[in-house]
């Protein structure tokens, strides 16, 4: 994301909050409460080492931890901040650029041009812009080789255009095509996913040129809608009719985190899509609480003119116009917000939209333990002020066999098409609950159900925002990225800010609660929970507060120092050793004027050298290294490795000046004023060895 593109509108109107007595109970509860009020109560938990823990809370859980290397350690020391136009990493290990926008995926494209005037055309062929999640998807199990899948969140559009683009066309009059049709067309294809083939050769990664797997989907690629919203007429649209379908949409957008499948396929997560449409109409309940707004789609494509195949500028206003939704594009956004698959082996597949994992802007998403015989989870977070976790449970229990699926598409249709989509409720004493998001879920505080007011599961699914809010869902400071600890089956969390929380204006909606419990939450925190013998239960806690280093000790909880300070937490990834790397996305000035935006590394299951789960805390801070600081401006987001974990990926998003032209070294500073390109950065140890340990 997106401190650029984050819609600071609160869309949670709803009064789902718990009294902030609860917190000073919660906090009592552990002991820790030693005098009178709330921040007093924080002093106290930091001094103590253990941050709101409830470090018995996970002992009833129903994960079985795995067996465990208990020799795992750090083997790096933490680097100091750092504010440059260039990347930091430790001593011992290099960095190399991969892949940075515009780089040419077949031959129909150019090469990329440093004064920035290729087509539309060269970038539907070519890497697209502001890289946010992936993952390396290995070719017959190589750790040299494989297919790296990419998110392009969003535009630059003043890197994108040759002279910047300082006059958006807002008004009709003021577009003179077809040279903004061009323009549009560029930043629509400059979105969405890449799956790049990529190679180890010589000790230099590259892209495989012309490569059958090198494939894009931008926000133009018509993709299959399945699941409970696949035919409903509420995709109806003038495009739909000329294809004679029900089950399609056009294009993904705002792709930020991601997440895989245990059998092999690529999931993008559409994030604030809301934004690219424009409403100007009278807007259903739901569509209000979905965010929708009538100032404008963020690029104003709805404003072109010179649609060269149906509806495609036009598409991006939803505004009812015609009689019916046949003669306008009313339903276009109900194609949008889900966790979309790609099939990276199969180049010539369409992508598919999951609609059963809930409609939302999707940060990103995880898989929960696999185990034979038991469903497939996957989490979600919601990234809003005030909005929701979630869960979607699979009705299909999963074999193992699956998981060398020659179909993997269908594969994703059997596990991912038909299950329960749940939302978190954080109550006190560590438990929570996981709400059924199901027709025949009761609205407390009603005689109705949540198929009574919205009808379908389809319904129930476009409006997972609303039906949230009815069942009561818990509030959250923005979720960010989640993880899966592969050693103890936690789920982590990341909540990274929220400076409307306040307990102390007359509205009572934004005050704060039992897992959000910091007014003015400007530094975020971690949560980390465990499933409870029951698909709606669960025991939480927290794990980490941000900070930086010289907060106050009823700010900086979690005693960092400035070998680890951060602030607004977002990527969140556990590599497959029980490795947690934390990555910023920082709004604090506090912690920016020490170092930009990082990536730290932690093991949470060698916290406690006493068997219990532990938190982070001063006794431990030290735990939490910095290993990685990106160039000015820039944002550090999303995580891949190879699997012999000795080649780590680092997406390196809007970078201010960066990286200097013709290098390959990562860690090259530009001394000049140069058109910046998000890109991978590949991290290696220089005696060949594995990453971090
Ligand atoms: Fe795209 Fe919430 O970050
Ligand atoms: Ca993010
Ligand atoms: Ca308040
Ligand atoms: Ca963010």
């Amino acid at each position: 994301m997106s401190k650029f593109t984050f819609d600071p509108t609160i869309y949670n109107k709803s009064d789902n909050k718990p009294i902030s007595t609860v917190l000073e109970k919660e906090l009592s509860r552990r002991g820790v409460l030693k005098r009178g009020g709330i921040l007093a109560a924080f002093g106290a938990v930091a001094s103590t080492g253990l941050v709101g823990c409830d470090s018995s809370s996970s002992s009833s859980n129903s994960t079985t931890p795995a067996s465990q290397d208990s020799s795992l350690t750090l083997g790096f020391d933490s680097i100091p901040g750092s504010k440059l136009d260039s990347v930091a990493v430790p001593s011992g290990y290099s960095a190399q650029v991969l892949a940075p926008w515009g780089t040419p995926l077949n031959s129909n494209a150019n090469p990329w041009k440093i004064d920035g005037s290729n087509t539309s055309d060269d970038q539907l062929n070519s890497v697209g812009m502001h890289h946010d999640g992936m993952h390396f998807f290995p070719l017959e199990g190589s750790s040299t080789e494989g297919l790296l899948c990419v998110n392009h969140e969003y535009i630059d559009r003043k890197a994108l255009h040759p002279e910047g683009r300082v006059h958006a066309p807002v008004k009709y009059d003021e577009i003179v095509p077809p040279f903004a049709a061009e323009e549009a067309r560029k930043e629509i294809y400059a979105h969405g996913v890449s799956v790049i083939h990529i190679r180890l050769t010589s000790g230099v990664w590259d892209v495989v040129a012309n490569s059958p797997y090198n494939n894009r989907f931008t926000s133009a690629t018509e993709m299959d809608i399945s699941g409970p919203v696949a035919g409903s007429e509420l995709l109806q649209t003038p495009y739909t009719e000329s294809r004679g379908k029900l089950n399609i949409a056009r294009g993904t957008m705002n792709n930020c985190g991601n997440g895989h499948t245990p059998w092999g396929t690529y999931l993008t997560c559409e994030e604030n899509w809301p934004g690219y449409f424009v409403h100007k109409g009278t807007m259903t309940e739901g569509e209000d609480r979905i965010g929708f707004g009538d100032r404008g789609s963020r690029y104003q494509w709805d404003t072109i003119q010179g649609d060269s195949v149906i509806g495609e500028f036009s598409r991006f206003n939803i505004t009812p116009t015609g009689a019916n939704a046949t003669e306008d594009y009313r339903n276009e956004a109900n194609g949008h917000g889900y966790i979309v698959e790609i099939d990276p082996f199969s180049p010539g597949s369409k992508a598919v939209k999951r609609t059963a994992m809930g409609r939302f802007r999707h940060e990103d998403c995880s898989f929960g333990k696999v185990e034979a015989g038991k469903p497939i989870v996957y989490y979600s977070g919601h990234d809003g002020r005030f909005e929701y976790i979630y869960k979607f449970v699979s009705k299909e229990l999963w074999a193992p066999e699956d998981a060398n699926s020659t179909n993997k598409l269908a594969t994703g249709a059997k596990y991912l098409d038909e299950g329960v989509l749940y939302v978190a409720q954080f109550n006190e004493s560590g438990k929570g609950v996981w709400v059924p998001l199901v027709a025949s879920t009761p609205i407390p505080g009603t005689d109705e159900t949540l198929g009574g007011r919205l009808g379908s599961l389809a319904n129930i699914i476009l409006n997972t925002p609303l039906a949230a809010d009815w069942v009561k869902a818990t509030p959250m400071d923005r979720p960010e990225w989640t993880a899966v600890d592969p050693v103890t089956g936690s789920v982590y969390v990341t909540l990274t800010n929220n400076t409307k929380r306040n307990n102390t204006d007359d509205s009572t909606s934004n005050d704060t609660n039992v897992a959000n419990p910091r007014d003015n939450n400007k530094f975020g925190h971690i949560i980390r929970w465990d499933e409870g013998s029951e698909a709606t239960s669960f025991s939480w806690e927290f794990f980490l507060f941000g900070s930086p280093a010289a907060g106050d000790v009823q700010t900086n909880l979690s005693g960092l120092t400035s070998a680890n300070e951060l602030a607004s937490p977002d990527g969140l990834v556990f590599d497959d050793r029980g490795i947690l790397w934390v990555q910023t996305d920082n709004g604090a000035d506090e912690v920016e004027e020490n170092t930009n935006d990082q990536m730290l590394a932690i093991i949470p299951s060698e916290l406690s050298s006493k068997g219990d789960k532990a938190v982070l805390g001063s006794e431990n801070q030290d735990q939490l290294k910095r290993f990685f600081v990106g160039p000015n401006g820039s944002e550090v987001t999303g995580l891949a490795f190879t699997g012999d974990n000795k080649n780590f990926f680092i997406n390196i998003q809007h970078p201010g000046n960066w990286p200097a032209y013709g290098t390959r070294n990562a860690a090259e500073a530009s001394s000049d004023d140069v058109r910046p390109r998000a890109a991978t950065v590949v991290i290696t140890k220089d005696d060949s060895g594995e990453i971090a340990v």
